[in-house]
């Protein structure tokens, strides 16, 4: 697969130009309250280069997966946190289609931001419908993604409208598939990945299609845990995947001396904040006991291998990070690999929110925010909503 190259913003002109630039503010909400605004503010560039090239943008996201029109789900809050990072006034829409949403962009002026209510609240959204994207389509005359996170849901508001409009990318969507297809097609080498997670199930197509291309694969996270199984050590009470030891040996077999599993573990004798924990060979668990982390030698041999990387791609957690505890090895690599030369290249999802708390995740070069988007891309599939974007 090549390079992908996809027109952007800077190749068409917007000067009052009406254009609905699809984001994804898809941000983790509490109580009405938005406890990470990451998503929001790497489309921040793009909105501003719109606006002050004197574009009316119209910004449209969905939130959640509603059934229907759910108040919970509405995107007001992210309206205001949007106008405050911005620092200019955002008009929210209460629908995202409709004569009085019509209306009320068509009085829009040169520089101003309109924010319209999720997408989601139309079951047409999700079904692509042609209707609903030429409905939206007609609120514009150019159409921006900027929703990497969305790009692999065929959707009217990520597909549909491409149909109606010319369709070019923002800067973050530009980043991310340029950060991630030349890490994959064009490294600088040698090419480190590595793959945590708690599955092996939801990780073999990204580890098959990694394995031709990189000179290294690093193993962490639980399903490293069916590894050592398929290979007849005794990992007690761990998370494993009986269904896929077969696949383990096989990738094990196909991988050679790419591939690299953990040395040593963090055990303990529940999956708890505060249980009894201790680090041990990954030959010497017990049979009461479960692997939760990676112990410290294997962190110093990971940290090895990607200080003389030129690229490394990391996907998935290497312990259990949702309890601190078991955080330990995912943030002391992150911090050694923070310190290192290599070009970086982080997948979004569970691991982006396992890094928060480790002091580096601002240093660790690209951090995608794409989870199940940069998951898919990292398995070498076709993302829908990158290729109805007009090619460079
Ligand atoms: C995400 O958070 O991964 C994206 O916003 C896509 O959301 P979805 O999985 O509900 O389509």
């Amino acid at each position: 697969m090549p390079v992908l190259r996809k027109k952007s913003v800077e190749d068409v002109e917007v000067s009052g130009r009406w254009a609905l630039v699809r984001v994804d503010f898809n941000v983790p909400m509490s109580e009405g309250e938005i406890t990470d605004d990451r998503r929001i503010r790497a489309s921040l560039k793009t909105i501003r280069y719109l606006l002050d090239h004197r574009a009316v943008v119209i910004l449209a996201s969905h939130f959640g997966r509603p059934k229907g029109k759910d108040p919970s789900l509405s995107l007001k809050p992210v309206a205001k946190r949007l106008s405050e990072l911005i620092g200019q006034p955002v008009r929210f829409l209460d629908d995202c289609v409709g004569p009085a949403v019509e209306e009320a962009v068509k009085s829009g002026k040169p520089g101003d931001l309109f924010l319209l209510e999720n997408l989601r609240f139309h079951p047409e959204e999700e079904a692509n419908d042609p209707r609903f994207s030429a409905r939206l389509a007609g609120l514009a005359g150019l159409y921006v993604n900027d929703a990497f996170g969305t790009a692999h849901r065929a959707h009217a508001s990520t597909v549909g409208v491409t149909k109606y409009l010319p369709a070019v990318s923002g800067y973050l969507m530009q980043e991310e598939i340029s950060a991630l297809s030349e890490a994959l097609e064009d490294p600088a080498r040698p090419l480190v990945a590595i793959v945590g997670g708690a599955k092996v199930s939801s990780k073999i197509a990204v580890i098959q299609h990694l394995l031709p291309r990189v000179d290294r694969i690093l193993i962490g996270g639980g399903l490293a845990n069916t590894f050592f199984k398929a290979q007849g050590l005794e990992i007690g009470k761990s998370l494993v995947e009986n269904d896929y030891l077969d696949t383990a040996r096989q990738i094990v077999q196909q991988a050679g001396h790419k591939l690299v599993l953990p040395a040593d573990v963090v055990i303990a004798s529940k999956a708890e904040a505060g249980a009894e924990q201790q680090t041990v060979s990954t030959d010497a668990v017990p049979a009461q006991w479960m692997i939760l982390d990676l112990g410290p030698k294997t962190v110093e041999r990971f940290a090895g291998l990607t200080g003389s990387a030129g690229t490394v791609i990391w996907n998935g957690p290497l312990g259990l990070c949702e309890i601190p505890d078991f955080a330990r090895g995912t943030h002391e690599l992150a911090r050694r690999i923070a310190g290192q030369r290599a070009r970086v290249v982080v997948g979004g999802g569970d691991l982006v929110g396992a890094l928060e708390d480790s002091g580096v995740i601002d240093k660790l070069g690209h951090v995608s925010t794409g989870g199940g988007a940069s998951l898919e891309f990292l398995e070498g599939r076709e993302l829908p909503g990158v290729a109805a974007l007009e090619d460079r």
